[in-house]
């Protein structure tokens, strides 16, 4: 509260911290004489209230932005009002960053699609080439398809404030379902190995874990290079179930590590585009992951290989009398073969 010379009468703890004030010490003080930012002092002297001033950085006391807010009262009195809005400053800042690569991941392949349709509108082009850009607009569209199903596959998740179920999950049959989905798309490039304690079994629900895993099984694949080793193992840890994919490939630098699971981080962009990817598989399954109350962790060298682990906590870890099971009909994936 500020009296009609602008000097403190009273302030409460949480302006003391957003100011650097102390209520003790500054009462009496002119405010602008403790606070000098000019644009505060300006917002302040000119008077006009109607929109509120975001501050950033307001030096040692306290990082990020506050939002002041002048009411005048009284006799030409005034209650400052502040706000610690940093959260919402980097929500909005998100947002928009989330708009801008989703409008740039799909607008590559969508140039290059107007750019052979507007070939073959105004040029007369062979039977043969014709083929051609047909096939490379196929796989721009499919390309597109992919980032949308990935989105909206992101979305269900984040909206879905349900925790997932704690249905027994078919894990061997899962795991077999991943092998063998893992040699389709590497075509014999790699040797692929499974190594499966039969007495792990999993809560959740299975066409996320499905979905998360697959992703992990098919980077794997992805990013080797041929005649590396992919090993998918299943087993226990501590009372924990643990999923793992090991592989042989590139191998990832520390620093891009922490990056991962941001929507369409790539490491090397071109190379995940050849490859089919979005950038948004990680994203995926950090979502899956933290639903299930699991922890991704990954550890990998670059040139040497990596390990994708899922950790899953004791309560959605089962174990189960190893022996034969009912085998179930192949399971749904949207992602598969990618
Ligand atoms: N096993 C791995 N070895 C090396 N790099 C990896 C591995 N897994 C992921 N990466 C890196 O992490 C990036 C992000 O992976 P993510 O699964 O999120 O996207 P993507 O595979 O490029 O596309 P998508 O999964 O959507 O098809 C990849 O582009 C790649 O650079
Ligand atoms: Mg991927």
């Amino acid at each position: 509260m500020l009296d009609d010379a602008d000097q403190i009468e009273w302030c409460n703890d949480v302006a003391e911290q957003h100011f650097g004030l102390s209520a003790r010490r500054d009462v009496r003080q002119r405010i602008t004489h403790l606070i000098r930012r000019p644009e505060f002092v300006h917002y302040l002297t000119r008077q006009r209230f109607d929109e509120p001033l975001a501050m950033r950085d307001m030096g040692e006391h306290k990082q990020g932005v506050i939002s002041v807010q002048v009411l005048p009262y009284g006799d030409n009195r005034k209650l400052v009002i502040t706000q610690d809005i940093t959260k919402l400053e980097n929500t909005e800042a998100m947002r928009r960053d989330f708009v801008a690569n989703v409008s740039h991941e799909l607008k590559t392949p969508l140039t290059v699609l107007t750019g052979f349709l507007e070939t073959v509108r105004d040029l007369p082009v062979s039977e043969e080439d014709r083929r051609r850009y047909v096939d490379m607009m196929l796989v721009q569209s499919v390309r597109m398809q992919s980032i949308v199903e990935d989105l909206l596959a992101l979305a269900k998740l984040e909206s879905d404030a349900q925790p997932p179920g704690q249905e027994l999950v078919p894990v061997r049959e899962m795991v077999d379902h991943l092998v063998h989905d893992a040699e389709a798309l590497s075509q014999e490039r790699h040797h692929i190995a499974a190594e499966i304690d039969p007495t792990v079994g999993l809560r959740g629900t299975e066409t996320e874990l499905m979905s998360a895993l697959g992703n992990l099984v098919s980077n794997a694949v992805r990013y080797t290079p041929a005649d590396g080793r992919i090993t998918i193992r299943l087993g226990w840890d501590d009372g924990h179930a643990v999923f793992s994919v090991t592989d042989t490939g590139l191998g990832i630098a520390p620093e891009h590590i922490p990056r991962l699971t941001e929507r369409f981080y790539r490491v090397d962009r071109s190379r995940s585009r050849d490859t089919g990817g979005t950038g948004l598989g990680l994203a995926i399954v950090k979502h899956v992951v933290s639903r299930h109350h699991a922890e991704l962790r990954v550890s990998s060298e670059v040139g040497r290989g990596s390990v994708f682990r899922v950790i899953f906590p004791p309560e959605r870890s089962v174990r189960e009398a190893p022996g034969p099971r009912v085998l179930r009909a192949a399971l749904p994936d949207a992602r598969a073969g990618r």
